[in-house]
């Protein structure tokens, strides 16, 4: 009468209707069906007197079955934990071996260090959560057993009294067990989640380690191919995004002023380049706001150049000045776009003043206007105190040749960039900067 207790991986139960219906027992039919986790068994505990004994040691006994299934799983959830763990370990060691491979190699960082934040290992604590649950859950059916085993209890005359007492001698043993895992998964359900918290904690520590040398070599500017392979960039329209040159200018009568340039800022670039001397914060400055075209000031005297950069790529702009009747020539990839005279003629440039890149000055070295600030990057800005001959012009513009100014000369040593977010960077090879590259 009484089926095999403890059938382990597959389970048959009898079918109620059939119990209840009190059919033969060479007419009994087994039918085996999966009970669901979280699931009511769908055998309601009816104590029906006689009848309901099996009915109740088939309920016990899918319970029982259903808390294995649970270990199971919690011990399958507890391997994938340690799996998240281990994934940790090599990515940290990634990480470390990472920070101590000094070889930078232009640009790459920046991929890398995305690449690394990319990978942070998801959250931990779904999985610990759904542990936390699957226990709940687990309570809450010992819960259960024990309210059927009291109302077996209130009902108690109706079983046979060797058959019950050997039940919950069985559900006594059973409970132990249970409580015991649950007790064993709630210990390492608490190293797992210390592990996996210290594991962040280094991770993020080495992360940060990582993010910080990346910033230094960015600012720092030792590490560059050479001296001049560098660019400052300034990525947002601000009033403390600049870069400073920290040479000034000797007294001159004439000047050339070469740089690489690249915008897209609309509706102008701004200020890429302003020299401010006590008295005079327009000494020289190069501007395009608005909707103007590019002007140079001088002495705050102005001259409109035919010069277009707005188009998000490199190019090569020089302006040339002579006090001699105030001439001026303007440069584009090597081209000479116009010419002109009258700018602040026989004033000569005075000497000691601050050269900033990026912002507009309203007093010597500050008082800056986001308005009228440089938005992109530059490079290479050098300052000769005589005029350019047209074919030297071209030569740096076809990157035949580089030639550092004789005033101001394009060093990384020389140029401080200020504020979060304005960096040095390694400098594109020149070929790649050309229009048609
Ligand atoms: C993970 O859980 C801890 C403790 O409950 C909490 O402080 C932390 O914010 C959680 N982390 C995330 C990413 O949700
Ligand atoms: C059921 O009754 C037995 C004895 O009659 C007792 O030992 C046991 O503790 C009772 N169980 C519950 C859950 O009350
Ligand atoms: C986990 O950390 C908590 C507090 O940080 C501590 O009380 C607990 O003992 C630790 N558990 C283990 C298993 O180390
Ligand atoms: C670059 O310009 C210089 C000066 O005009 C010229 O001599 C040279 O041939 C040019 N080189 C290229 C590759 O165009």
């Amino acid at each position: 009468m009484i089926p095999l207790l403890y059938g382990l991986l597959c389970f048959c139960v009898l079918g109620c209707g059939q119990l209840a219906s009190g059919q033969a027992d060479d007419g009994k039919r087994y039918i085996c069906r999966a009970v669901p986790l979280s699931g009511d068994a769908s055998c309601p505990v009816t104590l029906l007197p006689e009848l309901n004994t099996g009915s109740q040691e088939e309920e016990l006994r899918n319970t029982v079955m259903q808390l294995r299934e649970t270990i199971l799983q919690q011990k399958e959830t507890i391997s994938k934990q340690l799996g998240t763990i281990n994934e940790l370990t090599t990515k940290l060691s990634l990480c470390a071996s990472a920070t101590d491979d000094r070889n930078y190699k232009g640009g790459s960082w920046g991929k890398e260090k995305q690449n690394t934040m990319g990978d942070v290992p998801r959250d931990p604590n779904d999985t610990i959560d759904s542990l936390g649950k699957t226990m709940q859950g687990l309570k809450d059916r010992l819960e259960n057993l024990e309210q059927q085993q009291m109302r077996a209890n209130i009902s108690g005359a109706a079983f046979p009294s060797e058959f019950r007492d050997l039940l919950q001698r069985r559900l006594g043993e059973l409970e132990k067990q249970l409580l015991k895992k649950v007790s064993n998964l709630e210990e390492e359900k608490s190293m797992l989640s210390n592990a996996t918290a210290a594991y962040r904690l280094k991770t993020e520590s080495t992360l940060n380690a990582l993010v910080e040398r990346i910033s230094e070599l960015e600012k720092g500017g030792g590490d560059f191919k050479s001296p001049e392979m560098f660019k400052v960039s300034l990525p947002q329209r601000t009033n403390y995004l600049y870069g400073r040159i920290t040479k000034s200018l000797p007294e001159m009568y004439a000047f050339t002023l070469c740089m690489w340039i690249k915008s897209s800022a609309s509706p102008g670039i701004g200020t890429p380049f302003s020299y401010g001397v006590p008295g005079q914060a327009n000494e020289i400055v190069l501007i395009e706001w608005g909707n103007n075209p590019i002007e140079l000031l001088i002495n705050d005297k102005v001259a409109q150049l035919p010069l277009e950069v707005r188009d998000g790529r490199w190019h090569h702009i020089c302006v040339a000045w002579t006090t001699r009747d105030g001439q001026w020539e303007a440069y584009q990839d090597g081209g000479k776009l116009g010419t002109g005279d009258n700018l602040a003629a026989w004033h000569p440039i005075k000497p000691g003043g601050v050269i900033i890149l990026g912002q507009e000055q309203d007093v010597v070295g500050g008082r800056f206007d986001a308005g009228q600030a440089f938005v992109g990057e530059l490079s290479q800005v050098n300052i000769w105190d005589r005029v350019l001959k047209p074919a030297e012009i071209q030569s740096m513009a076809n990157c035949s040749s580089y030639i550092p100014g004789n005033v101001i000369s394009w060093l990384a040593s020389n140029v401080e960039v200020f504020g979060r977010g304005a960096f040095k960077r390694p400098l594109e090879m020149c070929v790649e900067r050309l229009p048609n590259a």
